[in-house]
């Protein structure tokens, strides 16, 4: 059955998206870490396309993040090893946060500890302010030490840590989990019994590169977080798996750079559409994709709510 087409009364009138508690005008969201604290982009794009802003994230004390090298581009995406640089919450609440409040964009704050105790003050500190519509829980950067991985790979670890945080603020709790797993399938249910509103899947895939004059990696570390179109179509089968297993929304990020991937996100399950990379090469991107989705629909008679989960099945021998 066809869902209701929303009335036109915003930009996007057709993009209208209500993912779990929160109502956004539009499911793109700008992913963590790759959309600064939203200013920077300020002059660059029409903000207004994105449904929320995802801040970078943000721990409790200042972090310097890795050594340079920490960025190196790949034939269809880019490594990472950034390691969650950051201010530390105290420059965040009285520089930061002001400055990205006047943005009028819905944001959503991404917290990064190393410990579950990091974690849970951050939320009850982030709870009081007004301007957050959710906390995003970052656990699963593959980019630092400290058996940081545990939260993103142990589905008891990870349950105590997304309990803390939902026991610690009264916002919408979105889980970012790591797809560096055998089976995401354990630690989505997790989070879910935890009571995370929203799931995001998810974040880079370990990779690497290596110089062939030194021998050495391009990078600071061995390893390092892979994003960007290369890996597109495996979070999209992540989405499509963990779609099929819980009953909260998902939001489906990782080399959403045209409109199709977001129409495909939204088919293999997703009801938000996280944009990170595609912010760094073309800034207003995103802003093409909304208009793209809206003229999809349009052109279909359809609703968002028509596309989220609508996949078919396997092809049965169309060339
Ligand atoms: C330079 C860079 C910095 C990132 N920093 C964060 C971060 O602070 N917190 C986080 O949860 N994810 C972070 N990520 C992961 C992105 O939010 C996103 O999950 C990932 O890049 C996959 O999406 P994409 O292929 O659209 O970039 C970062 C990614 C990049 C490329």
């Amino acid at each position: 059955m066809k869902a209701m087409v929303p009335e036109a009364t915003s930009r996007f009138p057709l993009l209208k998206t209500k993912l779990g508690p929160l109502e956004l005008e539009t499911p793109l969201i700008a992913a963590s870490g790759t959309f600064g604290y939203g200013s920077e982009f300020e002059n660059l794009t029409d903000l207004d396309c994105f449904g929320a802003v995802t801040l970078k994230a943000v721990s409790i004390e200042p972090r310097t993040g890795n050594p340079y090298p920490r960025i190196v581009e790949t034939p269809s995406g880019m490594l990472n090893c950034i390691g969650l640089e950051n201010p530390g919450i105290d420059v965040f609440l009285n520089e930061i946060l002001p400055e990205s409040i006047k943005l009028g964009v819905p944001l959503i704050a991404n917290l990064v500890g190393d410990r579950i105790e990091d974690y849970v003050s951050l939320a009850r500190v982030l709870d009081e302010q007004d301007s957050l519509v959710a906390l995003e829980i970052n656990g699963s950067c593959p980019n630092v030490d400290h058996g940081f991985m545990s939260f993103a790979a142990d589905p008891v670890i990870l349950g105590e840590l997304v309990s803390g945080v939902r026991a610690a603020t009264s916002k919408p709790v979105i889980s970012k989990l790591s797809p560096n797993v055998t089976d995401i399938i354990p630690l989505a249910r997790s989070a879910v019994n935890a009571g995370s509103d929203i799931l995001n899947l998810g974040n880079t895939f370990l990779g690497m590169s290596i110089s062939t004059d030194t021998w050495k990696s391009r990078l600071s570390r061995d390893y390092a977080g892979l994003s960007g179109r290369a890996i597109r179509p495996l979070a999209l089968r992540i989405v499509h798996q963990v779609a099929s297993s819980v009953d909260i929304p998902i939001i489906g990020t990782g080399g959403i750079y045209e409109t199709a991937d977001a129409v495909e996100f939204l088919i293999a399950g997703a009801t938000g559409l996280g944009a990170g990379t595609v912010n760094f090469i073309q800034p207003n991107r995103v802003r093409e994709i909304c208009d793209g989705i809206n003229d999809y629909l349009a052109e279909r008679n359809l609703a968002i709510q028509d596309l989220i989960g609508a996949y078919r099945g396997p092809a049965e021998g169309e060339m």
